[in-house]
C-alpha cells in the first residue's frame, strides 16, 4: 500500500482482456475487448490489463484503441523484460489518460533453467534494464517475478529491491501454476515485507491462480497480509483453470466487510451484465452453480429454503440478488412499445444508442417482440450487442439462408452472403443435421475451408419463447476466430455467429504478420 491511501482500499486489477484472454479457444477481435473494456468501466475496475502488444497486430490494435477510448481505469500493458517488448507496449499505452506498463521475468530456478535457459545473474540485470527502460516512459510500472511462489524467496527478495530501485510502482506476486495453499501464500508475502522493508512504500498486489481451487482464497491471503492490489478475471477466465473471479473477489470483500474491513471501488450492481457480456464474447459458458453470477447462485430448490426466504429473504441468502444486478430482468416492453421506450429502457441500461443505431435496434427489437410475448433487459442486452457486433463487423455478412430439415431425408442448405467487397456469393450444402447444412453451405459460398473448433448454444432467459444465443470459434489455417449470434431462430443464430466467427478468423490470417515469436526472453546486454 502506498502511505497516501485509504489503508483499507483494495484496488481491483481486471486482466480479463490479457490473462483471461489467454484461456484456449477465446479469440476476441478488438472491437470486442473495447465492448468489454467499456463495461469493466462501468464496473468500476481500478485497473484494465488491456492485453499483451507484442503478442500480435490485432492484441496491439486492442489496446491501443482501449487507451485511447476508455476512461477512468488506469490502463495496462503487459511487457516481458525485454526492450522490444517494452517498447510496444508503450506505442499501445501511452494515450491512455493514466497508462502502465506491466512487465515480468520468471524468478523460479524452473523456469530459468528450462524456460529460459539463463542464470540468476541474467534475471538480476534484466529486472534492472527493463524496469528501468519501462520508468523512461512512464511513471507508473508494476513488476511481477513469474513463478514467484516456487522461486528461492531470498532470490525473489534480491530480485524485488533491484526492481523498486529502478522504480516500480506497483510490485505483484503471481502463484503463476496455482501451487500455493492460502496460509503458504499469506507468509510467502509477510517474508517478503521483512526481507523488503521498501514494499511498504509501493502497491503489494497478488495474482493467483485455480489450478487447485484456491485463486480467491489465497488473494484474500494475500490481502490479509498486506497487499492492497488483487489481479483477477470476469467468470474466472485465464490460463488453464483461470483466474481469481472478479466477481468472487468484490463480493467477498463487500459482504465480508463486517470481519475483513476492505473496501473497493467496485459497482456491484455491473456484475451480472458484465459476467453476462464476456461470456457472450468468449463463448466461455457459466456453469449454473457459479459462485454470485451462476443461474442457480440465488435460486432455492428445497421447499424449506424456499419457505424462509420467501418470509425473510436473509434466513437463506447472504447477498441481495439486486445488488450484483440480477434484477435487471425486471425491465420489460411490450409489443407496442415505441422507439423512444427503447432508447430510454437501453439508457436505464447504461447502453446509448441513436440515429441509425437505434433504428436499426428498434427493427430488431419490433422483430423479437412479434415473437415474444415480453422483451426483457436480458433480451434487449443480447439483441443490442448483437447489432452493435454487426455494425463493427469486418469481413462477410449474412444476407438470407433456406434450410430443409426432415427426419427422413438428409437436410439441404442453402445461403447468400455478403462478401467484403460487396459481391453477393451463395453457396449450398447438404450436412449432418441443418446447423452442420448451413455451416457447409457458408464455407462452399466463400470458398473457405474453416473448421468448427468450439460451438455452444444457450437461451438468453426462460420461456419456450426465449432468444437463442451462439458462440462459436472457427479455425481458418491455423487462425481462430470468434463470432456470436442471437436470434428468436436457433438456425440464425447459429448462422450469424459461424460467418462472424469465419470473418474474424480471415481477418486475423490476413493482419498477421512475422512478429518475434513469444518465446522467453533473453538476457539484455545493456540498459536502453
Ligand atoms: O501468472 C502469471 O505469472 C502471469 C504474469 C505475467 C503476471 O500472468
Ligand atoms: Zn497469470
Amino acid at each position: 500500500m502506498t502511505p497516501s491511501m485509504d489503508p483499507n482500499r483494495v484496488l481491483i486489477f481486471d486482466t480479463t482482456l490479457r490473462d483471461g484472454e489467454q484461456s484456449p479457444g477465446i479469440s476476441l477481435n478488438p472491437s470486442e475487448k473495447l465492448e468489454i473494456a467499456q463495461q469493466l468501466a462501468r464496473l468500476g475496475v481500478d485497473i484494465i490489463e488491456a492485453g499483451f502488444p507484442i503478442a500480435s497486430p490485432g492484441d496491439f490494435e486492442a489496446v491501443q484503441g482501449i487507451a485511447r477510448k476508455v476512461q477512468g481505469p488506469i490502463i495496462a500493458g503487459l511487457a516481458r523484460a525485454h526492450s522490444a517488448d517494452i517498447e510496444r507496449a508503450w506505442e499501445a499505452v501511452k494515450d491512455a489518460e493514466r497508462p502502465r506498463i506491466h512487465t515480468f521475468c520468471s524468478t523460479s530456478d524452473i523456469h530459468i533453467k528450462y524456460q529460459m535457459q539463463n542464470t540468476r545473474e541474467d534475471v538480476l540485470g534484466m529486472v534492472r534494464a527493463s524496469v528501468a527502460h519501462a520508468k523512461s516512459y512512464v511513471d507508473d510500472v508494476e513488476f511481477s517475478p513469474m513463478d514467484a511462489t516456487r522461486s528461492d524467496i531470498e532470490f525473489t527478495a534480491e530480485v524485488l529491491k533491484i526492481a523498486l530501485d529502478e522504480g516500480a510502482t506497483t510490485i505483484n506476486i503471481p502463484d503463476t501454476v496455482g501451487y500455493s495453499v492460502p496460509q503458504e501464500y499469506g507468509a510467502f508475502l509477510t517474508r517478503l515485507y521483512e526481507l523488503v522493508p521498501e514494499l511498504r512504500d509501493v502497491v503489494l498486489s497478488v495474482h493467483c491462480h485455480d489450478d487447485l481451487g484456491l485463486a480467491v482464497a489465497n488473494s484474500l491471503a494475500g490481502l490479509i497480509a498486506g497487499a492492497r492490489q488483487v489481479e483477477c478475471a470476469v467468470n474466472g477466465i485465464g490460463e488453464r483453470a483461470g483466474n481469481a473471479a472478479i466477481e468472487e473477489i468484490i463480493m467477498l470483500l463487500a459482504t465480508r466487510q463486517d470481519e475483513l474491513g476492505f473496501t473497493t471501488g467496485a459497482v456491484t450492481k455491473e456484475i451480472a451484465r458484465t459476467s453476462r457480456i464476456v461470456s457472450r464474447l468468449t463463448g466461455y459458458p457459466v456453469q449454473p452453480n457459479k459462485a454470485i453470477i451462476g443461474r442457480n447462485a440465488f435460486a432455492h430448490e428445497s421447499g424449506i429454503h424456499q419457505d424462509g426466504v420467501l418470509k425473510e429473504r436473509t434466513t437463506f441468502e447472504i447477498m441481495d440478488p439486486a445488488s450484483v444486478g440480477l434484477d435487471s430482468n425486471s425491465l420489460v416492453l411490450g409489443k407496442h412499445s415505441g422507439r423512444h421506450a427503447l432508447q430510454q429502457a437501453l439508457s436505464e441500461m447504461g447502453i446509448e444508442v441513436s440515429g441509425q443505431t437505434l433504428n436499426i435496434a428498434f427493427k430488431r427489437f419490433k422483430e423479437i417482440a412479434d415473437k415474444k410475448k415480453q422483451v426483457t433487459a436480458m433480451d434487449l442486452e443480447a439483441l443490442v450487442t448483437d447489432e452493435l457486433r454487426e455494425e463493427a463487423a469486418v469481413g462477410y455478412s449474412l444476407e438470407w439462408f433456406d434450410v430443409e430439415s426432415s427426419s427422413r431425408r438428409p437436410p439441404h442448405a442453402k445461403v447468400s452472403l455478403r462478401a467484403p467487397d460487396g459481391r453477393e456469393l451463395e453457396g449450398s450444402f447438404g450436412g449432418d443435421g441443418p446447423i452442420d447444412a448451413v455451416f457447409h453451405a457458408i464455407n462452399v459460398a466463400t470458398g473457405i475451408d474453416a473448421r468448427l473448433r468450439e460451438f455452444n448454444i444457450g437461451a438468453v432467459t426462460g420461456g419456450h419463447d426465449a432468444l437463442g444465443e451462439t458462440s462459436i470459434v472457427v479455425e481458418v489455417e491455423g487462425f481462430t476466430g470468434s463470432g456470436q449470434g442471437v436470434s428468436t431462430d436457433i438456425v440464425d443464430a447459429c448462422a450469424r455467429a459461424y460467418v462472424r466467427a469465419l470473418s474474424n478468423a480471415v481477418h486475423r490470417r490476413d493482419h498477421a504478420t512475422a512478429l518475434e515469436p513469444l518465446e522467453a526472453p533473453q538476457p539484455l546486454s545493456a540498459t536502453p
